[in-house]
Protein backbone atom coordinates (compact mmCIF):
# COMPACT_ATOMS: atom_id res chain seq x y z
CA UNK A 1 0.00 0.00 0.00
CA UNK A 2 1.57 3.23 -0.97
CA UNK A 3 1.68 6.23 1.53
CA UNK A 4 1.62 9.73 0.07
CA UNK A 5 1.17 13.19 2.08
CA UNK A 6 -0.86 16.30 0.61
CA UNK A 7 1.01 19.08 2.40
CA UNK A 8 0.59 23.01 2.75
CA UNK A 9 -2.91 23.42 1.50
CA UNK A 10 -5.94 25.26 2.73
CA UNK A 11 -8.18 22.65 4.13
CA UNK A 12 -11.97 22.93 3.93
CA UNK A 13 -12.78 19.44 5.59
CA UNK A 14 -16.68 19.31 6.71
CA UNK A 15 -15.94 17.25 9.10
CA UNK A 16 -17.97 19.07 12.25
CA UNK A 17 -19.93 22.12 12.50
CA UNK A 18 -18.92 25.25 9.65
CA UNK A 19 -16.50 24.81 7.40
CA UNK A 20 -13.93 23.43 9.12
CA UNK A 21 -11.18 25.08 7.66
CA UNK A 22 -7.44 24.03 8.89
CA UNK A 23 -5.68 26.53 7.09
CA UNK A 24 -1.59 25.28 6.92
CA UNK A 25 -3.41 21.67 6.89
CA UNK A 26 -1.87 18.33 5.24
CA UNK A 27 -3.48 14.90 4.56
CA UNK A 28 -1.91 11.81 4.59
CA UNK A 29 -2.87 9.11 2.36
CA UNK A 30 -2.78 5.45 2.46
CA UNK A 31 -3.68 3.37 -0.15
CA UNK A 32 -7.55 4.28 -1.04
CA UNK A 33 -8.05 5.98 2.38
CA UNK A 34 -6.87 9.24 4.34
CA UNK A 35 -4.90 7.86 7.43
CA UNK A 36 -4.58 11.73 8.65
CA UNK A 37 -5.58 14.98 8.58
CA UNK A 38 -4.67 17.67 10.41
CA UNK A 39 -2.42 20.81 10.70
CA UNK A 40 1.11 20.77 8.89
CA UNK A 41 2.50 21.54 12.19
CA UNK A 42 0.98 18.65 13.55
CA UNK A 43 2.49 16.30 11.02
CA UNK A 44 3.59 12.53 13.03
CA UNK A 45 7.49 13.09 12.59
CA UNK A 46 8.11 9.36 12.19
CA UNK A 47 6.18 9.38 8.65
CA UNK A 48 7.28 7.39 5.73
CA UNK A 49 6.35 8.67 2.57
CA UNK A 50 6.10 7.43 -1.14
CA UNK A 51 5.35 10.57 -2.59
CA UNK A 52 4.92 14.63 -1.32
CA UNK A 53 3.03 16.95 -2.94
CA UNK A 54 3.08 20.67 -2.11
CA UNK A 55 -0.32 22.47 -3.06
CA UNK A 56 1.16 25.66 -2.17
CA UNK A 57 -1.74 26.71 0.06
CA UNK A 58 -4.78 25.66 -2.65
CA UNK A 59 -7.81 24.93 -1.35
CA UNK A 60 -8.77 21.27 -1.05
CA UNK A 61 -12.30 20.15 -0.53
CA UNK A 62 -13.60 16.98 0.01
CA UNK A 63 -14.72 15.36 -3.63
CA UNK A 64 -18.29 16.52 -4.82
CA UNK A 65 -21.09 14.04 -5.17
CA UNK A 66 -23.33 13.94 -7.91
CA UNK A 67 -26.73 12.41 -5.78
CA UNK A 68 -29.63 12.72 -8.50
CA UNK A 69 -28.92 12.61 -12.02
CA UNK A 70 -30.72 10.53 -15.56
CA UNK A 71 -27.08 10.33 -17.45
CA UNK A 72 -28.05 7.66 -19.50
CA UNK A 73 -30.31 8.34 -22.55
CA UNK A 74 -30.89 8.98 -26.06
CA UNK A 75 -31.53 11.66 -28.08
CA UNK A 76 -31.95 15.36 -26.34
CA UNK A 77 -35.58 17.70 -26.27
CA UNK A 78 -34.91 20.93 -27.77
CA UNK A 79 -37.45 21.12 -29.41
CA UNK A 80 -39.93 20.54 -26.76
CA UNK A 81 -37.78 23.57 -25.05
CA UNK A 82 -38.97 25.69 -27.80
CA UNK A 83 -42.55 24.59 -27.36
CA UNK A 84 -41.93 25.70 -23.70
CA UNK A 85 -40.87 29.10 -24.79
CA UNK A 86 -43.73 29.46 -26.76
CA UNK A 87 -45.93 28.78 -23.45
CA UNK A 88 -46.81 25.10 -23.57
CA UNK A 89 -46.07 23.30 -20.09
CA UNK A 90 -44.13 20.77 -19.19
CA UNK A 91 -47.26 18.57 -17.79
CA UNK A 92 -48.98 19.71 -20.83
CA UNK A 93 -46.34 18.33 -22.94
CA UNK A 94 -46.00 14.88 -20.94
CA UNK A 95 -49.68 14.49 -21.30
CA UNK A 96 -49.58 14.90 -24.59
CA UNK A 97 -47.28 12.07 -25.30
CA UNK A 98 -43.98 13.99 -25.28
CA UNK A 99 -41.56 14.99 -22.44
CA UNK A 100 -40.53 11.38 -20.92
CA UNK A 101 -41.67 9.18 -23.47
CA UNK A 102 -39.81 11.02 -26.37
CA UNK A 103 -36.71 10.15 -24.72
CA UNK A 104 -37.96 6.69 -23.82
CA UNK A 105 -38.43 6.02 -27.64
CA UNK A 106 -35.14 7.69 -28.20
CA UNK A 107 -33.16 5.65 -25.66
CA UNK A 108 -35.09 2.29 -27.11
CA UNK A 109 -33.84 2.88 -30.55
CA UNK A 110 -30.38 4.36 -29.65
CA UNK A 111 -27.82 0.78 -29.37
CA UNK A 112 -25.63 0.30 -25.99
CA UNK A 113 -22.79 1.80 -27.51
CA UNK A 114 -23.91 4.96 -28.41
CA UNK A 115 -25.65 4.98 -24.98
CA UNK A 116 -22.62 4.28 -23.49
CA UNK A 117 -20.63 7.12 -25.32
CA UNK A 118 -23.07 9.70 -24.36
CA UNK A 119 -23.05 8.99 -20.58
CA UNK A 120 -19.39 9.16 -20.67
CA UNK A 121 -19.61 12.58 -22.03
CA UNK A 122 -21.39 13.68 -19.64
CA UNK A 123 -19.72 11.97 -16.92
CA UNK A 124 -16.66 13.55 -18.16
CA UNK A 125 -18.15 17.11 -18.46
CA UNK A 126 -19.10 16.88 -14.32
CA UNK A 127 -16.05 15.20 -13.50
CA UNK A 128 -14.13 17.94 -14.27
CA UNK A 129 -15.76 20.03 -12.11
CA UNK A 130 -14.51 17.79 -9.20
CA UNK A 131 -17.31 15.04 -9.00
CA UNK A 132 -15.91 12.19 -7.55
CA UNK A 133 -19.27 10.09 -7.06
CA UNK A 134 -22.01 9.91 -8.84
CA UNK A 135 -25.68 8.33 -9.11
CA UNK A 136 -27.13 7.53 -12.24
CA UNK A 137 -30.95 6.58 -12.96
CA UNK A 138 -32.77 4.41 -15.15
CA UNK A 139 -35.87 5.36 -16.26
CA UNK A 140 -35.70 6.09 -20.26
CA UNK A 141 -35.86 2.13 -20.63
CA UNK A 142 -38.92 1.78 -19.58
CA UNK A 143 -39.04 -2.24 -19.91
CA UNK A 144 -37.25 -5.34 -18.25
CA UNK A 145 -34.79 -5.00 -21.27
CA UNK A 146 -34.33 -1.67 -22.09
CA UNK A 147 -34.58 -0.96 -18.20
CA UNK A 148 -31.35 -3.55 -17.78
CA UNK A 149 -29.21 -2.02 -20.95
CA UNK A 150 -29.37 1.71 -19.30
CA UNK A 151 -28.37 0.10 -15.74
CA UNK A 152 -25.56 -1.77 -17.29
CA UNK A 153 -24.52 1.50 -19.45
CA UNK A 154 -24.32 3.39 -15.58
CA UNK A 155 -22.43 0.37 -14.06
CA UNK A 156 -19.78 0.81 -17.52
CA UNK A 157 -19.27 3.81 -16.31
CA UNK A 158 -18.14 3.22 -13.19
CA UNK A 159 -16.05 0.86 -14.49
CA UNK A 160 -14.46 2.89 -16.98
CA UNK A 161 -14.07 5.97 -15.32
CA UNK A 162 -12.35 6.49 -12.57
CA UNK A 163 -15.34 7.31 -9.63
CA UNK A 164 -17.66 5.52 -8.11
CA UNK A 165 -20.92 5.06 -9.91
CA UNK A 166 -24.32 4.22 -8.16
CA UNK A 167 -26.86 2.87 -9.76
CA UNK A 168 -30.93 3.48 -9.34
CA UNK A 169 -33.49 1.71 -10.87
CA UNK A 170 -36.13 4.34 -12.14
CA UNK A 171 -38.63 1.61 -14.03
CA UNK A 172 -41.66 4.01 -12.13
CA UNK A 173 -40.33 7.11 -13.64
CA UNK A 174 -43.85 7.29 -16.83
CA UNK A 175 -46.18 5.07 -17.93
CA UNK A 176 -44.43 3.33 -21.18
CA UNK A 177 -46.87 3.05 -24.50
CA UNK A 178 -47.50 -0.46 -24.27
CA UNK A 179 -48.91 0.05 -20.84
CA UNK A 180 -50.92 2.81 -21.85
CA UNK A 181 -54.28 2.95 -19.72
CA UNK A 182 -53.09 0.13 -17.07
CA UNK A 183 -50.53 1.84 -14.70
CA UNK A 184 -51.49 -0.40 -12.11
CA UNK A 185 -51.09 -3.39 -14.42
CA UNK A 186 -47.28 -1.75 -15.14
CA UNK A 187 -46.93 -1.60 -11.88
CA UNK A 188 -46.86 -5.14 -11.50
CA UNK A 189 -44.17 -5.68 -14.20
CA UNK A 190 -42.36 -3.28 -12.03
CA UNK A 191 -42.37 -5.56 -9.33
CA UNK A 192 -41.27 -8.34 -10.74
CA UNK A 193 -38.27 -6.98 -12.81
CA UNK A 194 -36.53 -5.67 -9.68
CA UNK A 195 -35.17 -9.06 -8.67
CA UNK A 196 -34.54 -9.82 -11.85
CA UNK A 197 -32.48 -6.89 -12.28
CA UNK A 198 -31.09 -7.26 -8.49
CA UNK A 199 -29.52 -10.24 -9.55
CA UNK A 200 -28.03 -8.90 -12.51
CA UNK A 201 -25.58 -6.60 -9.92
CA UNK A 202 -27.62 -3.77 -11.58
CA UNK A 203 -29.32 -2.13 -8.88
CA UNK A 204 -27.80 0.06 -5.37
CA UNK A 205 -31.72 1.66 -4.62
CA UNK A 206 -34.72 1.97 -6.51
CA UNK A 207 -36.64 5.18 -7.23
CA UNK A 208 -40.27 6.02 -8.42
CA UNK A 209 -42.14 9.77 -9.86
CA UNK A 210 -44.79 9.95 -7.60
CA UNK A 211 -46.43 12.84 -9.56
CA UNK A 212 -50.59 13.73 -11.12
CA UNK A 213 -48.60 13.00 -14.23
CA UNK A 214 -46.46 9.82 -13.33
CA UNK A 215 -47.49 7.36 -10.41
CA UNK A 216 -49.84 7.61 -6.92
CA UNK A 217 -48.75 7.28 -3.83
CA UNK A 218 -50.27 3.93 -3.89
CA UNK A 219 -48.76 2.45 -6.77
CA UNK A 220 -45.58 4.11 -5.16
CA UNK A 221 -45.88 2.50 -1.81
CA UNK A 222 -46.41 -0.72 -4.20
CA UNK A 223 -42.80 -0.32 -5.92
CA UNK A 224 -41.18 0.34 -2.59
CA UNK A 225 -42.65 -2.79 -0.84
CA UNK A 226 -40.97 -4.85 -3.68
CA UNK A 227 -37.51 -2.86 -3.10
CA UNK A 228 -37.21 -3.60 0.67
CA UNK A 229 -38.73 -6.98 0.28
CA UNK A 230 -35.19 -7.69 -1.72
CA UNK A 231 -33.57 -5.29 0.80
CA UNK A 232 -33.14 -2.66 -1.50
CA UNK A 233 -33.08 0.95 -0.24
CA UNK A 234 -35.87 3.60 -1.92
CA UNK A 235 -35.79 6.88 -2.96
CA UNK A 236 -38.60 9.21 -4.25
CA UNK A 237 -39.32 12.16 -6.92
CA UNK A 238 -41.59 13.55 -4.35
CA UNK A 239 -44.06 17.02 -4.60
CA UNK A 240 -42.26 18.25 -7.48
CA UNK A 241 -45.07 19.75 -9.16
CA UNK A 242 -47.54 19.44 -6.66
CA UNK A 243 -48.20 17.97 -3.36
CA UNK A 244 -49.17 13.94 -3.34
CA UNK A 245 -47.58 13.06 0.21
CA UNK A 246 -45.11 11.42 -1.40
CA UNK A 247 -42.20 12.50 0.63
CA UNK A 248 -44.59 11.20 3.88
CA UNK A 249 -44.70 8.25 2.46
CA UNK A 250 -41.13 7.77 1.02
CA UNK A 251 -39.82 8.43 4.63
CA UNK A 252 -42.31 6.04 6.01
CA UNK A 253 -40.21 3.43 3.91
CA UNK A 254 -36.77 4.72 5.60
CA UNK A 255 -35.91 6.46 1.90
CA UNK A 256 -32.49 7.64 2.02
CA UNK A 257 -34.03 10.50 -0.09
CA UNK A 258 -36.77 12.97 -1.34
CA UNK A 259 -36.16 14.77 -4.49
CA UNK A 260 -36.92 17.63 -5.64
CA UNK A 261 -39.81 19.15 -2.85
CA UNK A 262 -40.88 22.56 -4.08
CA UNK A 263 -44.51 21.01 -3.12
CA UNK A 264 -43.15 19.38 0.25
CA UNK A 265 -46.13 19.88 3.18
CA UNK A 266 -45.21 20.23 7.08
CA UNK A 267 -46.52 16.99 7.54
CA UNK A 268 -43.76 15.29 4.96
CA UNK A 269 -40.82 17.71 6.30
CA UNK A 270 -41.91 16.07 9.85
CA UNK A 271 -41.86 12.38 7.88
CA UNK A 272 -38.58 13.48 6.46
CA UNK A 273 -37.07 14.53 9.90
CA UNK A 274 -38.07 11.42 11.81
CA UNK A 275 -36.53 9.07 9.35
CA UNK A 276 -33.25 10.52 8.63
CA UNK A 277 -34.55 11.35 4.58
CA UNK A 278 -32.33 13.43 2.94
CA UNK A 279 -33.86 16.13 0.89
CA UNK A 280 -32.30 16.58 -2.67
CA UNK A 281 -33.09 19.51 -4.12
CA UNK A 282 -32.49 20.20 -7.84
CA UNK A 283 -32.28 23.94 -8.48
CA UNK A 284 -31.57 23.27 -12.22
CA UNK A 285 -35.21 21.81 -12.96
CA UNK A 286 -36.54 24.78 -10.44
CA UNK A 287 -34.91 26.80 -13.14
CA UNK A 288 -35.22 25.37 -16.64
CA UNK A 289 -39.13 24.68 -16.24
CA UNK A 290 -39.18 27.88 -14.28
CA UNK A 291 -41.04 27.02 -11.30
CA UNK A 292 -41.49 29.52 -8.83
CA UNK A 293 -42.80 27.71 -5.78
CA UNK A 294 -39.68 27.48 -3.45
CA UNK A 295 -38.98 24.12 -1.45
CA UNK A 296 -39.52 25.01 1.73
CA UNK A 297 -35.54 25.47 3.24
CA UNK A 298 -36.24 27.14 6.41
CA UNK A 299 -38.79 24.12 7.79
CA UNK A 300 -35.84 21.62 6.67
CA UNK A 301 -33.10 23.54 8.53
CA UNK A 302 -35.45 24.02 11.35
CA UNK A 303 -36.45 20.08 11.44
CA UNK A 304 -32.83 19.32 11.27
CA UNK A 305 -33.14 17.29 7.71
CA UNK A 306 -29.69 17.21 5.56
CA UNK A 307 -30.13 18.79 2.74
CA UNK A 308 -28.30 17.66 -0.30
CA UNK A 309 -28.18 19.53 -3.97
CA UNK A 310 -27.42 17.63 -7.22
CA UNK A 311 -27.77 18.16 -10.99
CA UNK A 312 -30.48 15.91 -11.77
CA UNK A 313 -29.21 15.62 -15.31
CA UNK A 314 -31.56 15.03 -17.89
CA UNK A 315 -32.70 15.82 -21.41
CA UNK A 316 -36.39 16.96 -19.89
CA UNK A 317 -36.18 19.34 -16.94
CA UNK A 318 -32.53 19.94 -16.43
CA UNK A 319 -30.43 19.30 -19.50
CA UNK A 320 -26.80 21.20 -17.24
CA UNK A 321 -24.12 19.36 -16.96
CA UNK A 322 -22.59 21.83 -14.06
CA UNK A 323 -22.61 21.01 -10.18
CA UNK A 324 -21.05 24.22 -9.28
CA UNK A 325 -23.92 26.10 -11.22
CA UNK A 326 -25.68 24.00 -8.78
CA UNK A 327 -24.31 25.26 -5.91
CA UNK A 328 -24.61 28.66 -7.15
CA UNK A 329 -28.98 28.37 -8.04
CA UNK A 330 -29.02 26.77 -4.68
CA UNK A 331 -27.83 29.64 -3.08
CA UNK A 332 -29.68 32.67 -5.04
CA UNK A 333 -32.90 30.76 -5.62
CA UNK A 334 -33.07 28.46 -2.48
CA UNK A 335 -31.05 30.89 0.19
CA UNK A 336 -28.73 28.34 1.07
CA UNK A 337 -25.47 29.87 2.22
CA UNK A 338 -22.81 28.40 0.75
CA UNK A 339 -21.76 26.52 3.32
CA UNK A 340 -24.88 24.39 3.21
CA UNK A 341 -24.50 24.29 -0.97
CA UNK A 342 -20.99 22.32 -0.42
CA UNK A 343 -22.49 20.33 2.43
CA UNK A 344 -25.03 19.60 -0.54
CA UNK A 345 -22.76 18.42 -2.97
CA UNK A 346 -20.37 16.46 -0.46
CA UNK A 347 -21.29 15.18 2.78
CA UNK A 348 -25.26 14.76 2.59
CA UNK A 349 -25.05 14.24 -1.11
CA UNK A 350 -22.99 11.17 -0.37
CA UNK A 351 -25.69 10.00 2.52
CA UNK A 352 -28.65 10.53 -0.10
CA UNK A 353 -27.11 7.73 -1.54
CA UNK A 354 -26.49 5.68 1.55
CA UNK A 355 -22.45 6.44 1.73
CA UNK A 356 -21.00 7.31 5.38
CA UNK A 357 -17.07 7.06 4.13
CA UNK A 358 -16.94 9.92 2.33
CA UNK A 359 -18.17 13.49 1.82
CA UNK A 360 -15.99 15.15 4.38
CA UNK A 361 -11.87 15.15 4.70
CA UNK A 362 -11.27 12.93 7.60
CA UNK A 363 -8.99 9.79 8.94
CA UNK A 364 -10.49 6.59 7.54
CA UNK A 365 -12.99 8.54 4.84
CA UNK A 366 -11.98 7.71 1.01
CA UNK A 367 -9.14 9.94 -0.33
CA UNK A 368 -11.62 11.74 -2.64
CA UNK A 369 -10.96 15.21 -2.93
CA UNK A 370 -10.08 18.49 -5.07
CA UNK A 371 -7.67 21.24 -4.97
CA UNK A 372 -9.15 24.41 -6.68
CA UNK A 373 -8.23 27.20 -8.04
CA UNK A 374 -9.91 29.62 -5.68
CA UNK A 375 -8.56 30.65 -2.00
CA UNK A 376 -11.60 30.39 0.03
CA UNK A 377 -14.28 27.66 -0.43
CA UNK A 378 -17.73 30.46 -0.76
CA UNK A 379 -15.94 31.57 -3.99
CA UNK A 380 -17.02 27.74 -5.36
CA UNK A 381 -21.04 28.97 -4.63
CA UNK A 382 -20.44 32.13 -5.49
CA UNK A 383 -18.57 32.42 -8.80
CA UNK A 384 -20.47 30.30 -11.99
CA UNK A 385 -19.52 29.95 -15.51
CA UNK A 386 -16.05 29.05 -14.87
CA UNK A 387 -14.33 26.12 -13.80
CA UNK A 388 -11.81 26.36 -10.69
CA UNK A 389 -10.94 22.79 -10.53
CA UNK A 390 -7.39 22.37 -10.83
CA UNK A 391 -6.62 18.71 -9.14
CA UNK A 392 -9.31 15.59 -8.57
CA UNK A 393 -7.82 12.40 -6.33
CA UNK A 394 -9.94 9.64 -6.52
CA UNK A 395 -9.63 6.72 -4.07
CA UNK A 396 -5.66 7.86 -3.38
CA UNK A 397 -5.21 8.41 -6.98
CA UNK A 398 -4.78 11.83 -8.75
CA UNK A 399 -7.02 11.67 -11.96
CA UNK A 400 -7.22 14.85 -13.52
O1 LIG B 1 -36.11 14.61 -12.18
N1 LIG B 1 -39.27 14.38 -12.47
C1 LIG B 1 -39.05 13.40 -13.15
N2 LIG B 1 -37.93 13.11 -13.79
C2 LIG B 1 -36.97 14.03 -14.26
C3 LIG B 1 -37.36 14.65 -15.56
C4 LIG B 1 -37.46 13.67 -16.63
C5 LIG B 1 -37.67 14.21 -18.01
O2 LIG B 1 -38.37 15.22 -18.22
O3 LIG B 1 -37.12 13.56 -18.92
C6 LIG B 1 -36.63 15.04 -13.18
O4 LIG B 1 -36.88 16.24 -13.31
FE1 LIG C 1 -34.77 13.47 -11.52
Amino acid sequence: MTTSLWRHARLTTLAGTGWCDIDHGAMVVQGERLAWVGPDADLPRDLQVDAEHDLGGALVTPGLVDCHTHLVYGGHRAREFELRLQGATYEEIARAGGGIRSTVAATRAADEATLLAGATQRARALMAEGVTTLEVKSGYGLSLEHEARCLRVARALGTALPLTVRTTCLAAHALPPEFDGRADAYIDAVCQWLPALQQQGLVDAVDAFCERIAFSPAQTQRVFDAARALGLPVKLHAEQLSDQGGAALAARSGALSCDHLEWLSDDGVRAMAAAGTVAVLLPGAFYFLRETRLPPVQALRDAGVPIALASDHNPGSSPGLSLLLMLNMGCTFFRLTPEEALRGVTVHGARALGLRDRGTLAPGQRADFVVWNVAQANELAYGFGHNPCHRVVVAGEECL
